[in-house]
Protein backbone atom coordinates (compact mmCIF):
# COMPACT_ATOMS: atom_id res chain seq x y z
CA UNK A 1 0.00 0.00 0.00
CA UNK A 2 1.61 3.34 -0.86
CA UNK A 3 1.49 6.07 1.81
CA UNK A 4 0.88 9.16 1.68
CA UNK A 5 1.82 12.19 4.39
CA UNK A 6 1.09 16.01 4.54
CA UNK A 7 3.34 18.04 6.21
CA UNK A 8 7.45 17.42 5.85
CA UNK A 9 8.22 18.79 9.25
CA UNK A 10 9.41 16.86 12.19
CA UNK A 11 6.73 14.48 12.73
CA UNK A 12 5.52 14.07 8.72
CA UNK A 13 9.11 13.42 8.44
CA UNK A 14 9.63 11.02 11.07
CA UNK A 15 6.26 8.87 10.03
CA UNK A 16 7.80 9.08 6.34
CA UNK A 17 11.13 7.56 7.49
CA UNK A 18 8.58 4.69 9.23
CA UNK A 19 6.51 3.60 6.68
CA UNK A 20 9.29 3.72 4.32
CA UNK A 21 11.27 1.70 6.56
CA UNK A 22 8.56 -1.14 6.89
CA UNK A 23 8.47 -0.97 3.02
CA UNK A 24 5.84 1.11 1.61
CA UNK A 25 6.21 3.19 -1.27
CA UNK A 26 5.59 6.80 0.49
CA UNK A 27 5.26 10.37 -0.53
CA UNK A 28 5.34 13.59 1.28
CA UNK A 29 3.46 16.55 0.65
CA UNK A 30 3.93 20.44 2.13
CA UNK A 31 3.25 23.91 0.62
CA UNK A 32 6.57 25.00 0.97
CA UNK A 33 9.10 23.77 -1.08
CA UNK A 34 12.08 24.61 1.45
CA UNK A 35 10.82 22.01 4.11
CA UNK A 36 10.60 19.21 1.89
CA UNK A 37 14.83 20.27 0.85
CA UNK A 38 15.22 20.17 4.73
CA UNK A 39 12.96 16.92 5.24
CA UNK A 40 15.18 15.21 2.46
CA UNK A 41 18.48 15.99 3.45
CA UNK A 42 17.99 15.62 7.47
CA UNK A 43 16.68 12.32 6.09
CA UNK A 44 20.21 11.66 4.80
CA UNK A 45 21.76 12.87 7.47
CA UNK A 46 20.19 10.19 9.62
CA UNK A 47 20.28 7.36 7.19
CA UNK A 48 24.45 8.43 7.50
CA UNK A 49 24.50 8.54 10.74
CA UNK A 50 22.49 5.20 10.65
CA UNK A 51 25.06 3.51 8.57
CA UNK A 52 27.90 4.67 10.48
CA UNK A 53 26.65 2.88 13.74
CA UNK A 54 26.32 -0.07 11.51
CA UNK A 55 22.65 -0.13 12.38
CA UNK A 56 21.81 -0.05 8.23
CA UNK A 57 23.81 -1.52 5.56
CA UNK A 58 24.22 0.72 2.53
CA UNK A 59 22.09 -0.92 0.26
CA UNK A 60 18.72 -0.45 3.08
CA UNK A 61 19.57 2.99 3.67
CA UNK A 62 19.63 3.78 -0.22
CA UNK A 63 15.99 1.78 -0.12
CA UNK A 64 14.94 4.01 2.76
CA UNK A 65 15.43 6.89 0.74
CA UNK A 66 14.27 5.81 -2.69
CA UNK A 67 11.09 4.62 -1.93
CA UNK A 68 10.48 8.44 -0.54
CA UNK A 69 8.81 10.81 -3.34
CA UNK A 70 8.55 14.94 -2.46
CA UNK A 71 5.75 16.97 -3.95
CA UNK A 72 3.84 19.98 -3.22
CA UNK A 73 0.88 19.05 -4.68
CA UNK A 74 -1.62 16.77 -2.80
CA UNK A 75 -2.97 15.68 -6.09
CA UNK A 76 0.02 12.91 -5.89
CA UNK A 77 -1.60 11.37 -3.53
CA UNK A 78 -4.10 9.73 -6.04
CA UNK A 79 -3.20 6.21 -5.37
CA UNK A 80 -2.23 6.02 -1.89
CA UNK A 81 -4.55 3.96 0.52
CA UNK A 82 -3.81 5.39 4.04
CA UNK A 83 -2.33 9.53 3.78
CA UNK A 84 -1.75 10.93 7.76
CA UNK A 85 -1.72 14.34 7.69
CA UNK A 86 1.22 16.27 10.22
CA UNK A 87 0.44 19.64 9.46
CA UNK A 88 0.17 22.64 11.58
CA UNK A 89 -1.90 21.93 14.79
CA UNK A 90 -4.94 24.44 13.50
CA UNK A 91 -8.71 22.86 12.97
CA UNK A 92 -9.66 25.13 10.36
CA UNK A 93 -6.43 24.32 8.25
CA UNK A 94 -6.73 20.66 8.93
CA UNK A 95 -10.52 20.19 7.70
CA UNK A 96 -10.14 22.12 4.82
CA UNK A 97 -7.02 19.50 3.76
CA UNK A 98 -9.53 16.90 4.64
CA UNK A 99 -12.02 17.99 2.86
CA UNK A 100 -9.76 18.50 -0.68
CA UNK A 101 -7.92 15.21 0.09
CA UNK A 102 -11.09 13.62 -0.46
CA UNK A 103 -11.41 14.61 -3.68
CA UNK A 104 -8.56 12.94 -4.07
CA UNK A 105 -8.15 9.86 -3.10
CA UNK A 106 -10.07 6.46 -3.77
CA UNK A 107 -13.06 5.98 -1.89
CA UNK A 108 -11.76 3.43 0.37
CA UNK A 109 -8.29 5.02 1.04
CA UNK A 110 -8.30 5.74 5.01
CA UNK A 111 -7.22 9.40 6.24
CA UNK A 112 -5.50 10.19 9.24
CA UNK A 113 -4.63 12.88 11.76
CA UNK A 114 -1.19 13.06 13.81
CA UNK A 115 -2.98 15.92 15.83
CA UNK A 116 -2.11 16.27 19.60
CA UNK A 117 -4.75 18.14 20.61
CA UNK A 118 -7.88 18.49 18.23
CA UNK A 119 -10.92 16.51 18.04
CA UNK A 120 -10.80 14.00 15.65
CA UNK A 121 -14.58 13.90 15.00
CA UNK A 122 -14.17 17.50 14.17
CA UNK A 123 -11.73 16.99 11.70
CA UNK A 124 -13.39 14.09 10.43
CA UNK A 125 -16.59 16.50 10.24
CA UNK A 126 -15.06 17.75 7.08
CA UNK A 127 -15.61 14.89 4.88
CA UNK A 128 -18.11 13.30 2.96
CA UNK A 129 -16.81 10.23 4.15
CA UNK A 130 -16.32 10.56 7.97
CA UNK A 131 -15.84 6.77 8.92
CA UNK A 132 -13.14 6.33 7.14
CA UNK A 133 -11.66 9.54 9.39
CA UNK A 134 -9.05 8.15 12.02
CA UNK A 135 -6.65 9.35 14.52
CA UNK A 136 -2.84 8.15 14.29
CA UNK A 137 -0.97 9.77 17.10
CA UNK A 138 2.83 9.35 16.30
CA UNK A 139 5.55 10.45 19.15
CA UNK A 140 8.47 12.72 18.94
CA UNK A 141 10.90 11.29 17.40
CA UNK A 142 8.35 9.43 15.47
CA UNK A 143 11.48 6.74 14.58
CA UNK A 144 12.52 6.06 18.31
CA UNK A 145 9.75 6.09 19.83
CA UNK A 146 7.30 2.89 20.21
CA UNK A 147 4.04 4.15 21.48
CA UNK A 148 1.11 5.55 18.68
CA UNK A 149 -2.03 6.00 19.88
CA UNK A 150 -5.24 4.98 17.71
CA UNK A 151 -7.73 7.37 17.81
CA UNK A 152 -11.37 6.39 16.66
CA UNK A 153 -13.39 9.06 15.99
CA UNK A 154 -17.38 8.89 17.25
CA UNK A 155 -18.35 8.19 13.25
CA UNK A 156 -14.83 6.02 12.53
CA UNK A 157 -15.57 2.74 10.54
CA UNK A 158 -14.78 -0.22 13.01
CA UNK A 159 -12.90 -1.63 10.26
CA UNK A 160 -11.17 1.09 9.16
CA UNK A 161 -9.73 1.51 13.04
CA UNK A 162 -8.98 -2.23 12.75
CA UNK A 163 -7.13 -1.49 9.86
CA UNK A 164 -5.23 1.15 10.64
CA UNK A 165 -3.65 -0.22 13.85
CA UNK A 166 -2.53 -3.38 12.21
CA UNK A 167 -0.94 -1.72 9.93
CA UNK A 168 0.95 0.29 12.29
CA UNK A 169 1.45 -2.52 14.25
CA UNK A 170 3.33 -4.25 11.42
CA UNK A 171 5.39 -1.57 11.51
CA UNK A 172 7.35 -2.27 14.86
CA UNK A 173 4.71 0.34 16.90
CA UNK A 174 3.04 -0.91 20.05
CA UNK A 175 -0.48 0.59 19.31
CA UNK A 176 -2.94 1.46 22.29
CA UNK A 177 -6.86 2.86 21.72
CA UNK A 178 -7.51 5.80 23.05
CA UNK A 179 -11.12 8.08 23.35
CA UNK A 180 -11.38 10.89 21.55
CA UNK A 181 -10.79 13.06 24.15
CA UNK A 182 -8.54 16.06 24.74
CA UNK A 183 -4.49 15.08 25.14
CA UNK A 184 -5.69 10.97 24.47
CA UNK A 185 -3.85 8.83 26.48
CA UNK A 186 -0.11 10.19 27.09
CA UNK A 187 -0.62 13.96 26.95
CA UNK A 188 -3.89 13.65 29.56
CA UNK A 189 -2.14 11.62 32.24
CA UNK A 190 1.33 13.10 32.17
CA UNK A 191 -0.08 16.42 32.94
CA UNK A 192 0.65 16.23 37.03
CA UNK A 193 4.58 15.63 35.98
CA UNK A 194 4.99 19.12 35.31
CA UNK A 195 2.00 20.68 37.03
CA UNK A 196 2.63 19.49 40.01
CA UNK A 197 6.27 20.08 39.99
CA UNK A 198 5.74 23.79 38.91
CA UNK A 199 2.78 24.15 41.94
CA UNK A 200 5.89 22.46 44.30
CA UNK A 201 8.31 24.89 42.63
CA UNK A 202 6.03 27.40 42.97
CA UNK A 203 5.05 27.49 47.04
CA UNK A 204 8.78 27.12 47.67
CA UNK A 205 8.73 23.56 49.01
CA UNK A 206 12.28 22.71 46.97
CA UNK A 207 13.76 24.24 44.10
CA UNK A 208 14.45 23.09 40.42
CA UNK A 209 17.12 20.96 40.96
CA UNK A 210 16.35 19.52 43.78
CA UNK A 211 12.67 18.44 41.84
CA UNK A 212 14.30 16.83 39.34
CA UNK A 213 17.02 15.12 41.29
CA UNK A 214 13.94 13.88 43.58
CA UNK A 215 11.85 12.43 40.78
CA UNK A 216 15.27 10.66 38.87
CA UNK A 217 17.14 9.08 41.71
CA UNK A 218 14.14 8.14 44.04
CA UNK A 219 11.79 7.86 41.66
CA UNK A 220 13.28 6.33 38.31
CA UNK A 221 12.05 8.93 35.85
CA UNK A 222 14.92 9.39 32.90
CA UNK A 223 14.74 12.98 33.26
CA UNK A 224 13.32 15.08 35.95
CA UNK A 225 10.49 17.64 35.24
CA UNK A 226 12.39 20.86 34.51
CA UNK A 227 14.97 19.23 32.43
CA UNK A 228 11.92 17.44 30.94
CA UNK A 229 10.22 20.99 29.68
CA UNK A 230 13.67 22.68 29.25
CA UNK A 231 13.96 19.58 26.14
CA UNK A 232 9.85 19.89 24.77
CA UNK A 233 10.14 23.21 24.54
CA UNK A 234 8.64 26.05 27.12
CA UNK A 235 6.82 27.43 24.51
CA UNK A 236 5.42 24.42 23.30
CA UNK A 237 4.57 22.09 26.72
CA UNK A 238 3.17 25.57 28.11
CA UNK A 239 0.51 25.24 24.75
CA UNK A 240 -0.24 21.66 25.31
CA UNK A 241 -1.05 21.76 29.15
CA UNK A 242 -3.21 25.50 28.36
CA UNK A 243 -5.16 23.62 25.45
CA UNK A 244 -5.66 20.40 27.38
CA UNK A 245 -6.89 22.76 30.52
CA UNK A 246 -9.50 25.18 27.89
CA UNK A 247 -10.55 21.54 26.41
CA UNK A 248 -11.93 20.25 29.70
CA UNK A 249 -13.61 23.70 30.44
CA UNK A 250 -11.14 24.81 32.97
CA UNK A 251 -10.69 22.02 34.97
CA UNK A 252 -8.52 22.88 37.78
CA UNK A 253 -6.61 19.81 37.67
CA UNK A 254 -5.08 21.08 34.50
CA UNK A 255 -4.31 24.60 35.24
CA UNK A 256 -1.12 25.85 34.03
CA UNK A 257 1.90 27.76 36.15
CA UNK A 258 2.73 30.83 35.90
CA UNK A 259 6.38 30.19 36.05
CA UNK A 260 6.11 28.82 32.85
CA UNK A 261 3.76 30.85 31.22
CA UNK A 262 6.93 33.94 31.87
CA UNK A 263 9.88 31.85 30.63
CA UNK A 264 7.86 31.04 27.95
CA UNK A 265 7.04 34.92 27.03
CA UNK A 266 10.52 35.68 28.00
CA UNK A 267 11.94 33.84 25.34
CA UNK A 268 13.57 31.10 28.22
CA UNK A 269 12.22 28.02 26.05
CA UNK A 270 14.93 25.64 27.13
CA UNK A 271 17.69 23.84 25.26
CA UNK A 272 16.58 25.26 21.86
CA UNK A 273 17.00 29.14 23.10
CA UNK A 274 19.92 28.08 25.30
CA UNK A 275 18.44 28.99 28.44
CA UNK A 276 15.05 27.57 30.41
CA UNK A 277 14.64 26.67 33.87
CA UNK A 278 18.46 25.40 33.29
CA UNK A 279 21.09 27.59 30.91
CA UNK A 280 22.73 25.47 27.92
CA UNK A 281 25.97 27.42 27.34
CA UNK A 282 29.30 25.91 27.12
CA UNK A 283 30.25 27.33 30.58
CA UNK A 284 26.70 26.96 31.84
CA UNK A 285 27.22 25.21 36.02
CA UNK A 286 24.22 22.96 37.00
CA UNK A 287 23.19 24.31 40.40
CA UNK A 288 23.32 21.57 42.85
CA UNK A 289 20.41 19.74 44.51
CA UNK A 290 19.75 19.35 48.54
CA UNK A 291 20.17 15.82 48.35
CA UNK A 292 17.59 15.75 51.46
CA UNK A 293 16.07 12.27 51.48
CA UNK A 294 12.90 13.22 53.33
CA UNK A 295 12.31 16.25 51.46
CA UNK A 296 13.03 14.12 48.37
CA UNK A 297 9.94 11.39 48.82
CA UNK A 298 7.82 13.98 49.57
CA UNK A 299 8.25 15.46 46.16
CA UNK A 300 7.81 11.82 45.03
CA UNK A 301 5.12 10.95 47.03
CA UNK A 302 3.22 13.83 45.85
CA UNK A 303 3.56 14.28 41.95
CA UNK A 304 3.59 10.44 41.64
CA UNK A 305 0.31 10.82 43.48
CA UNK A 306 -1.27 13.06 41.34
CA UNK A 307 0.06 11.15 38.45
CA UNK A 308 -1.72 7.69 39.64
CA UNK A 309 -5.09 9.83 40.23
CA UNK A 310 -4.97 11.10 36.49
CA UNK A 311 -4.32 7.54 35.12
CA UNK A 312 -7.00 6.46 37.44
CA UNK A 313 -9.53 8.64 36.49
CA UNK A 314 -8.82 8.20 32.83
CA UNK A 315 -9.32 4.40 33.24
CA UNK A 316 -12.32 5.61 35.42
CA UNK A 317 -13.99 7.57 32.58
CA UNK A 318 -12.51 4.74 29.99
CA UNK A 319 -10.19 6.65 28.04
CA UNK A 320 -8.61 3.14 27.36
CA UNK A 321 -8.03 0.17 28.70
CA UNK A 322 -5.75 -0.55 32.21
CA UNK A 323 -3.11 -2.07 29.73
CA UNK A 324 -2.83 0.46 26.90
CA UNK A 325 -2.66 2.98 29.77
CA UNK A 326 0.29 1.65 31.34
CA UNK A 327 1.52 0.99 28.21
CA UNK A 328 1.27 4.13 26.84
CA UNK A 329 3.01 6.01 29.87
CA UNK A 330 6.09 3.33 29.87
CA UNK A 331 6.24 3.51 25.79
CA UNK A 332 5.00 6.56 24.85
CA UNK A 333 6.59 8.64 27.58
CA UNK A 334 9.44 6.42 29.56
CA UNK A 335 8.14 6.25 32.72
CA UNK A 336 10.10 3.65 34.78
CA UNK A 337 6.64 1.62 35.66
CA UNK A 338 2.93 2.00 34.98
CA UNK A 339 1.04 4.13 36.73
CA UNK A 340 -1.73 1.88 37.44
CA UNK A 341 0.81 -1.23 38.21
CA UNK A 342 2.58 1.51 40.65
CA UNK A 343 -0.76 2.55 42.69
CA UNK A 344 -0.94 -1.67 43.31
CA UNK A 345 2.73 -1.44 44.70
CA UNK A 346 1.68 1.72 46.99
CA UNK A 347 -1.51 0.47 47.84
CA UNK A 348 -4.87 1.58 46.53
CA UNK A 349 -6.41 2.75 50.13
CA UNK A 350 -2.61 4.42 50.54
CA UNK A 351 -3.23 6.69 46.90
CA UNK A 352 -6.43 7.28 48.45
CA UNK A 353 -4.86 8.70 51.42
CA UNK A 354 -2.34 11.10 49.83
CA UNK A 355 -4.93 12.44 47.64
CA UNK A 356 -7.11 13.36 50.32
CA UNK A 357 -4.39 14.77 52.67
CA UNK A 358 -3.57 17.15 49.66
CA UNK A 359 -7.21 17.75 48.83
CA UNK A 360 -7.57 18.57 53.18
CA UNK A 361 -5.07 21.08 52.96
CA UNK A 362 -5.38 22.56 49.81
CA UNK A 363 -9.50 22.50 49.08
CA UNK A 364 -8.75 22.94 45.71
CA UNK A 365 -10.65 20.86 43.14
CA UNK A 366 -7.38 19.95 41.87
CA UNK A 367 -6.92 17.50 44.21
CA UNK A 368 -9.99 15.51 44.14
CA UNK A 369 -9.26 12.10 44.59
CA UNK A 370 -10.63 9.67 41.61
CA UNK A 371 -14.22 8.09 42.21
CA UNK A 372 -12.25 4.74 41.15
CA UNK A 373 -9.44 4.84 43.40
CA UNK A 374 -11.68 5.54 46.34
CA UNK A 375 -14.49 2.62 45.09
CA UNK A 376 -11.87 0.65 44.80
CA UNK A 377 -10.04 1.07 48.24
CA UNK A 378 -13.67 0.51 49.71
CA UNK A 379 -14.25 -2.73 48.00
CA UNK A 380 -10.16 -3.77 48.95
CA UNK A 381 -9.60 -4.73 44.70
CA UNK A 382 -6.45 -3.56 43.06
CA UNK A 383 -5.67 -3.01 39.59
CA UNK A 384 -4.11 -6.30 38.59
N1 LIG B 1 6.20 17.98 17.49
C1 LIG B 1 5.69 17.08 18.30
O1 LIG B 1 6.26 16.75 19.36
C2 LIG B 1 4.39 16.40 17.96
C3 LIG B 1 4.11 15.14 18.51
C4 LIG B 1 2.94 14.48 18.15
C5 LIG B 1 2.05 15.11 17.27
N2 LIG B 1 2.32 16.34 16.76
C6 LIG B 1 1.35 16.93 15.82
O2 LIG B 1 1.83 16.71 14.51
C7 LIG B 1 1.46 17.78 13.64
C8 LIG B 1 2.71 18.36 13.00
O3 LIG B 1 3.61 18.78 14.00
P1 LIG B 1 5.15 19.09 13.69
O4 LIG B 1 5.81 19.28 14.99
O5 LIG B 1 5.69 18.11 12.71
O6 LIG B 1 5.01 20.53 12.97
P2 LIG B 1 6.08 21.28 12.03
O7 LIG B 1 5.80 22.72 12.21
O8 LIG B 1 7.45 20.75 12.27
O9 LIG B 1 5.65 20.83 10.55
C9 LIG B 1 4.44 21.16 9.95
C10 LIG B 1 4.67 21.20 8.45
O10 LIG B 1 3.38 21.29 7.80
C11 LIG B 1 3.51 22.17 6.68
N3 LIG B 1 2.16 22.64 6.33
C12 LIG B 1 1.43 23.58 6.95
N4 LIG B 1 0.23 23.68 6.33
C13 LIG B 1 0.21 22.78 5.32
C14 LIG B 1 -0.75 22.39 4.33
N5 LIG B 1 -1.93 22.99 4.29
N6 LIG B 1 -0.41 21.41 3.46
C15 LIG B 1 0.79 20.82 3.51
N7 LIG B 1 1.75 21.15 4.42
C16 LIG B 1 1.45 22.11 5.31
C17 LIG B 1 4.47 23.24 7.15
O11 LIG B 1 5.06 23.89 6.03
C18 LIG B 1 5.47 22.41 7.97
O12 LIG B 1 6.55 21.99 7.18
C19 LIG B 1 0.66 18.74 14.51
O13 LIG B 1 -0.70 18.44 14.38
C20 LIG B 1 1.15 18.43 15.91
O14 LIG B 1 0.19 18.73 16.89
C21 LIG B 1 3.48 16.99 17.07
Amino acid sequence: MKIGIIGSGAMGSGIAQVASTAGHEVIISDTRETALDTSRSKLAKIMNRLIEKGRVDEATATGIQARISYTTDNKDMADCGLVIEAIVENLDIKKQVFKSLEEIVSSDAILASNTSSLSIASIASACERPERVVGIHFFNPAPLMKLVEIIPAIQSDEQVVATARQLIDDWGKTTVLAKDTPGFIVNRVARPFYGEALRILEEGIADVPTIDWAMKTLAGFRMGPFELMDYIGNDVNYTVTETVFKAFWYDPRYKPAFTQKRLSEAGYLGRKTGKGYYEYHENAIRPEPVKDEALGNQIVQRIVAMLINEAADASFLNIASRDDIDLAMTRGVNYPKGLLQWADEIGIAECVARMDALYHEYLEDRYRCSPLLRRMARDGVSFY
